[in-house]
């Protein structure tokens, strides 16, 4: 039986994430990337919004490619190298090996340790795939190294992840993914446009798992770099901004409140917000055309029979 490898790649030093967090805290409307949600309980909060029945991204996409996986496969043909972005437990891409017959997969996401568990129990089923998990942050800049091999890839980016990125930024990392296609393909799950309630619900459940991930991020802040936030001070806001196509995330403070780091601080009135995520909504046609814009062709995507979520196969 083959072992999967694993590689890590530098993660951001401990001055650059108190640069930006404490550029953040300080800005007119303070703003923290959303990438802080994930400590070891924010991961585990995510997985349970997935699990929420108003959360329905993750089960839609799951629905799609339950239905069509047949027609994607026939039109990828044959995947020599599947590389997961933000492999998670690696489930997603798993369900896909036999029918997209994947000879090679490589896992990639923050940390190359949290892969190793999964990629283990997968190559017990998986004897003869090669597998590679690679550590990296490639929320800024994709740069796949030379062990993912030559030869076209299969680029694999699901659960509307891409929705996280401004659109702008979506068409930088669009570019970057192109290239590392190496003249393959990308597989995209994008989370569409659908009535503002419904879109509200998911981000603001009633059990109050979003507000609980939403929030936590507060304490991974304290825990990275010494900050005093009280999370009774804080309260979940979600809404969808309906001009700019996308829901908002913020933390709200509940009365003025005082926050303190190692050599600054910053009074917030009641009411003033922190923005910790946006989760752009797309239309078929505005995404097919970021995808081409991007240098992506030959597109072509399946939708669930509401139209709540699509999932893209283009060619690079
Ligand atoms: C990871 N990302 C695609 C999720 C989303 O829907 O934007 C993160 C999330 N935030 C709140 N709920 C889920």
């Amino acid at each position: 039986m083959k072992s999967p490898r694993l590689l890590q790649f530098a993660h951001d030093d401990p001055a650059a994430i108190r640069d930006e967090l404490f550029g953040g805290f300080s800005a007119s409307t303070a703003a923290i990337p959303p990438k802080y949600f994930y400590d070891a309980l924010g991961s585990r909060l995510f997985s349970a919004i997935t699990e929420l029945p108003e959360y329905y991204p993750t089960r839609t996409e799951a629905a799609i490619f339950a239905r069509n996986v047949g027609q994607m496969a026939e039109v990828l043909g044959p995947v020599s190298t599947l590389v997961d972005l933000g492999a998670g437990n690696c489930e997603k891409a798993a369900s896909l090996f036999a029918s997209f017959k994947v000879q090679r997969y490589v896992a990639v996401d923050i940390s190359a340790s949290y892969l190793r568990d999964s990629l283990e129990c997968l190559q017990r089923k998986h004897p003869a795939m090669d597998m590679l998990g690679i550590g990296l942050d490639f929320s800024q800049t994709l740069n796949l190294p030379a062990e993912v091999g030559d030869g076209p890839r299969t680029l694999f980016y699901p659960g509307s992840s891409i929705g996280n990125f401004t659109p702008a930024e979506a068409l930088a990392f669009l570019r970057q993914v192109h290239a590392a296609c190496q003249g393959g393909a990308l597989l995209i799950g994008v989370d569409l446009v659908k009535p503002t309630a419904m879109l509200e619900l998911a981000y603001d459940d009633p059990l109050g798992v979003t507000a609980a991930f939403n929030r936590n991020m507060l304490r991974h802040l304290n825990a990275l770099v010494g900050s005093d936030f009280d999370i009774a001070d804080w309260r979940h806001i979600a809404f969808f901004n309906t001009a700019a196509s996308r829901i908002e995330m913020h933390l709200e403070a509940v009365g003025e409140t005082v926050l303190h780091w190692p050599a600054g601080e910053r009074r917030f009135a009641p009411g003033e917000r922190i923005h910790t995520e946006n989760s752009y909504k797309w239309r078929t046609a505005d995404f097919a055309g970021l995808l081409e814009q991007a240098g992506f062709s030959r597109l072509q995507y399946w939708t669930d029979e509401n139209a709540w979520f699509a999932v893209f196969v283009a060619f690079s």
